[in-house]
């Protein structure tokens, strides 16, 4: 296989499930903020994506997508199960998200974890060129940092999680805490998407590897290793010019329209996950219901939730509860031909998407915790006439960005009540203020500003950033 000079190592390809008659490949875009982010940028720019298929027992040569090249990673069952469903999404994913579900430790699932990120360190070390840039993504893949330093000392490495990193407390309880740390501290810049993941990481490499370091620095093994925030974001031009297309403008309408032109729409747009706060926000919508605080003829909530790592016990009793729930709300204050809450368990493409965020007059992103939470930026790029609320939970990375957004704790369901019925009945001049300075700053940080940012601080030279779209 060619090499290239840019390689990126994600758990998932983004790549169609099913290759156009012709052979072709178009663009997946999977439901999930690492495949959106990272597809604005290496749709234009040479690189090679390191990455699981999506399938199980099958790695088919992939073609290229225009300039990118492809290098898939198949998956076992065993190793689907080990790996991704278990030691990624049932241990790390809920430890690295405040404990807010019982993390499971399952020793069984390691040695699959560490077999899988060598191999995954083994196809980036193939396809990297002499001096090349490899930025490995994510949480699933945390050991391959310092496998490709044993297999490749002469590359950059670079290693950016997507996810929050816990407080050195919860951190702590993880059986293999050394190997995790040691592994992601193999790169020569570890970006995070706040400053306290950075601090949290250098109080734990102090303790647990001895490492002399600051929020900016580690000092390990006779090697630096650079840290930092780098808070992601999304492809605004992409989206500003999708809401300004005259046909999504006009299904939004019929959405109006369909939905019984209520006074007032909510929206959420959430993966099925438990981070996301669904349940309490549902709590709190019920409680409005039956408080008489809100009107189903007058306003109504639609709920997108999509699915998500379905085989996982955890996700499919979670989706039962909420089905559960939407049910039970339906039933108690819908009437014939008007649903108090519209539940879409299903994909979106992005011209749907932001048809949805154009009817929507609240958007309500209540995540318990997330590290930073694109649909927000999404919401708030598609709202160029100034109008609409954004209801954003303080524990999503985007609440530090997004100051004027209705800020509000998920924990708290009274707090959560009061906020929406704040930003239900928000004076029109107020919303504006509060969404121009939410533009005006996303449109600065947008994700050519995240990617030329970390890439800058990896490889100094700007030899990588050079590379990006204008
Ligand atoms: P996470 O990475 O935890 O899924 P984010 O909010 O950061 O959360 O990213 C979610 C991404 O997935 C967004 O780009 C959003 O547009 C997309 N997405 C969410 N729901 C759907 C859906 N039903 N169909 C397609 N894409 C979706
Ligand atoms: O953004 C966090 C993240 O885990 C990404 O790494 C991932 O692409 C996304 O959520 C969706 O999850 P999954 O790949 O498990 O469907």
């Amino acid at each position: 296989m060619r090499q290239s000079s840019l390689v990126v190592v994600a758990n998932r390809l983004p790549l169609d499930d099913s290759a156009a008659p012709d052979g072709a490949c178009e663009w997946r875009r999977s439901p999930g903020g690492l495949a959106s982010a990272l597809h604005a940028i290496l749709e234009q720019t040479p690189a090679t994506w390191v990455g699981w298929n999506g399938g199980i027992d099958s790695a088919p040569v992939l073609p290229d997508i225009g300039s990118l090249r492809i290098r898939p990673v198949g998956l076992s069952e065993e190793e689907l199960r080990g790996y991704y469903e278990g030691f990624a999404n049932s241990t790390l994913w809920p430890l690295y998200h405040d404990a807010v579900e019982q993390p499971v430790f399952d020793r069984r699932w390691w040695e699959t974890y560490r077999d899988v990120n060598r191999r995954f360190a083994e196809a980036a070390a193939e396809v990297a060129e002499p001096g090349a840039a490899i930025w490995i993504q994510d949480y699933h893949l945390q050991l391959v940092p310092q496998l490709l330093r044993e297999l490749r000392p002469d590359v950059l490495i670079g290693f950016f999680l997507h996810v929050p990193f816990p407080p050195p407390e919860l951190f702590m309880q993880l059986p293999r805490r050394v190997e995790l740390l040691r592994g992601m501290l193999g790169a020569d810049l570890v970006g995070f998407q706040r400053p306290q993941a950075a601090h949290n990481v250098a109080q734990l490499a102090t303790k647990l590897l001895g490492a002399q370091s600051t929020d900016d620095q580690i000092n390990l093994d006779g090697r630096v290793v650079r840290t930092g925030a780098f808070p992601v974001s999304i492809d605004v031009s992409e989206m500003q010019a999708l809401a300004a297309r005259p046909d999504i403008v006009e299904h939004a309408e019929q959405l109006r329209t369909d939905l019984g032109r209520p006074r007032r729409v909510l929206l959420s747009v959430d993966r099925l996950d438990y981070t996301k706060g669904i349940e309490h926000r549902l709590t709190a919508y019920s409680e409005l219901l039956r408080d008489g605080r809100v009107k189903v003829h007058d306003t109504v909530m639609v709920q997108v939730a999509v699915p998500s790592r379905e085989r996982v016990d955890s996700y499919r009793v979670l989706r039962d509860r909420i089905e559960g729930e939407v049910g039970r709300i339906n039933g108690e204050y819908g009437r014939v031909g008007e649903a108090a809450i519209h539940y879409l368990n299903q994909p979106f493409d992005r011209a749907d998407l932001a048809a949805l965020y154009l009817t929507a007059d609240v958007m309500v992103v209540t995540p318990l915790r997330d590290g930073m939470n694109l649909v927000a930026k999404e919401y708030v790029a598609a709202r160029a006439a100034g109008t609409g609320s954004l209801v954003l939970s303080e524990f999503a990375g985007a609440a530090a960005e997004f100051e004027d957004a209705f800020l509000v704790n998920p924990h708290d369901v009274d707090g959560l009540k009061a906020t929406l019925l704040d930003a239900l009945d928000a004076d029109p001049a107020d919303l504006r203020r509060r969404m121009r300075a939410m533009r005006d700053h996303l449109t600065r940080y947008d994700i050519l500003a995240w990617a030329r940012a970390y890439l800058t601080a990896l490889d100094h030279s700007g030899r990588l950033a050079a590379g990006l779209r204008k």
